[in-house]
């Protein structure tokens, strides 16, 4: 039986699903069994639990061939980091206790750094709290970044007519849809081909940067040469507060911009078919981007 945390998100529900229609038993853990009944329909056991509850995520693991581990965004905290340490310290205890043979952590580039990443420091910390387990055999999956993440540019479009963040325009960053590393997930558990502790990167179908990323995007919505600008801290600060995320949540997303933005966190490994996904940009622009971005032009 395969234990999937993070379930209903974007790549724990793929990851359950490909198992799934594989005909594996799968237990999804998520807060709520109402948001885990699509997954119980199509067969899988709902697990409801806190990924912060010690007990319950015990009980969870227990009886596991496998996990699939991650710590779920928590953007509005005011000490996100805080959080992150609760959760792989739970996560980590969990698997421990119940001798899970293999788990697969989703992480990301930069994760080899201890310092100055931002978030991807809660998973650097996430990867030594596995290595330090005995008997069990670890994957630490280093994603790119998340196509998911230009969704925010529906609102910057809207509101000034260009498409706006904090990474220069010029810098290529390995760009992945998250459906991919569901799909990745889901092939390393049924076929671990790794043995103790293990790091592989998943970088999507190729790098770009964000005036790429624009152009991408105008053409697709019909604003052809959609420009890109990068805004200061000062400017994204509000915007990015206004949108939710807590004034902490943003400090750590402008150190991890920086971070990018210098060449301090990037991908180590080549571009290789191994670390090559199949979904492009213009794909996720597509499937994605354009029907929230009509359905957000219908509604205003
Ligand atoms: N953005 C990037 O570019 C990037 C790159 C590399 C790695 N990452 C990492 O990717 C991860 C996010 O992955 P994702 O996009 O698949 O996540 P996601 O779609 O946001 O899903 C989060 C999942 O966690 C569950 N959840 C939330 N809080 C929970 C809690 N307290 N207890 C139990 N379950 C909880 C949610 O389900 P319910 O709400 O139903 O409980 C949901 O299933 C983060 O760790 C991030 O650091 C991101």
């Amino acid at each position: 039986m395969y234990v999937i945390t993070g379930a209903t998100g974007h790549t724990g529900s793929v990851a359950a699903r490909t198992l799934l229609s594989r005909g594996q038993k799968v237990r999804a853990i998520g807060r709520s069994a109402d948001r885990l009944q699509p997954l119980t329909s199509a067969g899988a056991e709902p697990f409801v639990a806190d990924v912060t509850d010690a007990k319950r995520l015990s009980e969870a693991f227990r009886g596991a061939q496998a996990v699939y581990a991650m710590i779920p965004p928590n953007i509005q905290s005011n000490d996100v980091r805080g959080y992150q340490e609760q959760v792989s310290d739970v996560i980590s205890s969990a698997i421990a206790n119940a001798k899970v043979p293999l788990v697969v952590l989703l992480s990301s580039i930069g994760a080899d750094k201890p310092d100055k990443t931002g978030p991807v420091v809660g998973l650097h910390n996430f990867e030594q709290k596995l290595n330090r387990i005995d008997g069990t055999n670890v994957l630490h999956l280093r994603a790119g970044y998340f196509m998911e993440n230009t969704l925010a540019q529906v609102n910057a479009i809207k509101a000034v007519g260009k498409s706006a963040g904090p990474l220069r325009p010029d810098l290529k960053v390995p760009m992945i849809a998250t459906q991919d590393i569901g799909t990745a997930v889901a092939e390393f558990l049924l076929h671990p081909k790794f043995q103790g502790k293990q790091t592989h990167e998943l970088l999507g179908q190729r790098d770009l940067n964000m005036t790429e990323a624009a152009a991408i995007i105008g053409k697709s919505i019909g604003k052809p040469g959609l420009e890109y600008v990068q805004l200061p801290d000062e400017q994204l600060r509000p915007a990015l507060i206004q949108f939710g995320m807590s004034q902490n949540m943003v400090g750590l997303l402008l150190e991890m911009a920086h971070a990018l933005n210098s060449g301090y966190m990037r991908a180590l490994e080549p571009r290789s078919p191994k670390n090559t996904t199949s979904t492009s940009y213009e794909q996720f622009v597509n499937e994605n981007f354009v029907p929230i971005f009509k359905q957000q032009s219908t509604a205003a």
